[in-house]
């Protein structure tokens, strides 16, 4: 032990020395992004087998499960970020009950039918994904088969929609949520063939008023067999419940629905209790551990600290977004080496965030792009106090990614965002973005869609604005807010969001 220690501190020098003149080398580019986690591989992931029947998937999943483990599942419906942050969600809710998750593929709310359905493991890295979170994760694809030939000749069913249709007992969190008489939030559920009968989850763990956000371990609790007994029984006064509410509420201008069954029957008319072995949940958004509402980005974030900042890009969205950044900035072929070069990163959110303007005007409510340009120039003040080298205009250029349209909306395009705009507004807009010496990436000029497919222009957006030194969103966006996230857990990077809604709202 002793003789060992003049070794030791040999090794230590050694390292260091390396270590010194890697980041010297580094320093000579804009900053030593390599460094960082985004453009990291997977460390080797430990395989975890999946607790399922080995073999090829059935056309029904109840084929697959195993009868002594026990499982737990969600499905998406609403828009894609919301969506990501639903399955954040289930993952840690596998975490608090000691299940394994099963990850519904994504749907193309936002993105068009014909996209058709994508998987959890096309969009993220799965295997890193299980490697981080020490626990083995299931995708839908493994235990069902859903495609066959007829569904398979319509792109908008490609891949799902078949197989056997299975009932299915699942809990429902949506109707309490929004206690007006809505029904479960059950969408995907035609895409995996399942005919779901549902339970109202009951009244009164809602962690913010009114109703919205509701407390994440009351629903974990609910996957525990006493928990479950307590639920099933609690649900029956549903209907009471929701009456008291609705007529309690101030100019509440829906009626109160007629007393439902409980269990909601599914479309065969069967009332099936939540299951015990498949834990199952409508939509899981709109909860949290503590306060919900911003919950999801605050520095203290159980939600990020334990699930999101593991959700790390599948290697091929990552390679096209590295391919996409580096042909925009022009870099030589010579000079890639696989990994992403350093950029800045902004997120204007602006075509369907106008529609909550009227009456003030589009241009007087949507952020001005002098705006983003301050803070930009404030990030790059930020990359320099923080170390980064080279962070001026000239060597770290700005990448934009905004939902502006190139081409001003009219009638015959758009009629529900048509009125917002001034004619020729649009293009005025790009053009003020170029005068700054901006770029962004025009995926209809790169065939982006006709190359990748439908789910690929966003996905590499959406990558593109996680992956550089530095990143400026748009205040209120999900979609901005988990970039700025990934930004600074990633990257080392930082970043900030501008305010909007009247002319001087990012004043600062
Ligand atoms: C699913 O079923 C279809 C139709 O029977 C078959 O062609 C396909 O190979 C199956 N897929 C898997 C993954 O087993």
């Amino acid at each position: 032990m002793y003789y060992r220690r003049p070794l030791f501190w040999v090794l230590v020098i050694v390292v260091c020395i390396f270590t010194l003149s890697t980041l010297s080398h580094l320093n000579n580019g804009p900053s030593p992004l390599s460094l960082t986690s985004w453009n990291s591989q997977s460390k080797a992931p430990a395989a975890y087998p999946l607790p399922i029947r080995p073999g090829p998937p059935t056309t029904r999943f109840k084929d697959a499960l195993l009868p002594d483990h026990k499982y737990i599942f969600t499905f998406p419906n609403a828009g894609w970020t919301n969506d990501v942050m639903n399955v954040a969600t289930l993952l840690l809710l596998g975490i608090l009950t000691r299940r394994t998750p099963i990850l519904s593929p994504f749907h193309p709310s936002h993105i068009g039918k014909d996209a058709s359905l994508i998987p959890f493991s096309k969009i993220f890295d799965i295997e890193r994904l299980s490697a981080e979170l020490h626990m083995p994760l299931v995708e839908f694809e493994d235990i069902k088969n859903t495609s066959d030939y007829q569904h398979d000749l319509d792109p908008v069913t490609r891949g799902y929609y078949g197989g056997e249709t299975e009932s299915m007992g699942c809990w429902t969190l949506w109707p309490t949520q929004a206690a007006n008489g809505a029904g479960a939030r059950s969408l995907a559920q035609d895409s995996l063939s399942l005919d779901l009968s549902f339970t109202p989850i009951p009244f009164g763990h809602e962690i913010e008023k009114p109703y919205l956000h509701w407390n994440l371990h009351y629903l974990a609790e609910l996957a525990f067999p006493a928990g479950r007994k307590d639920g099933i029984k609690q649900a029956q006064s549903f209907n009471e419940n929701l009456a008291k509410i609705m007529s309690s509420k101030p100019n509440n201008k829906d009626a109160i629905p007629e007393p439902r069954k409980i269990p909601f029957p599914n479309k065969k008319g069967e009332q099936i209790d939540p299951d015990e072995q498949v834990a199952c949940f409508d939509f899981v958004y709109f909860t949290g551990m503590y306060k919900g509402g911003t919950e999801w980005w605050d520095e203290s974030s159980p939600i990020w600290h334990l699930v999101g900042r593991h959700m790390h890009w599948a290697p091929l969205i990552k390679s096209l977004a590295i391919e996409y950044v580096s042909d925009r900035l022009g870099i030589p072929a010579n000079k890639r080496d696989g990994t992403m070069p350093p950029f800045i990163a902004v997120h204007a959110r602006r075509a369907d965030f106008a529609r909550v303007c009227p009456p003030r005007p589009r241009e007087e409510c949507l952020a001005p792009l002098s705006a983003y340009t301050r803070r930009v120039e404030e990030t790059r003040q930020a990359l320099a106090a923080k170390g980064f080298q080279n962070t001026g205009p000239e060597d770290l250029k700005v990448i934009m990614l905004s939902d502006e349209p190139k081409v001003t909306p009219t009638m015959e395009t758009d009629r529900l965002l048509a009125p917002l705009y001034a004619p020729g507004s649009a293009e005025a807009w790009w053009k003020s973005v170029a005068d700054q010496g901006w770029f962004w990436i025009d995926h209809e000029e790169l065939n982006s869609v006709s190359k990748h497919g439908k789910w690929y222009t966003m996905l590499i957006d959406a990558c593109i604005q996680s992956a550089g030194i530095g990143f400026v969103g748009t205040d209120r966006s999900t979609m901005s807010s988990i970039a700025l996230r990934r930004t600074e857990e990633w990257n080392n990077g930082v970043g900030s969001l501008v305010r909007w809604g009247r002319p001087d709202s990012d004043a600062h």
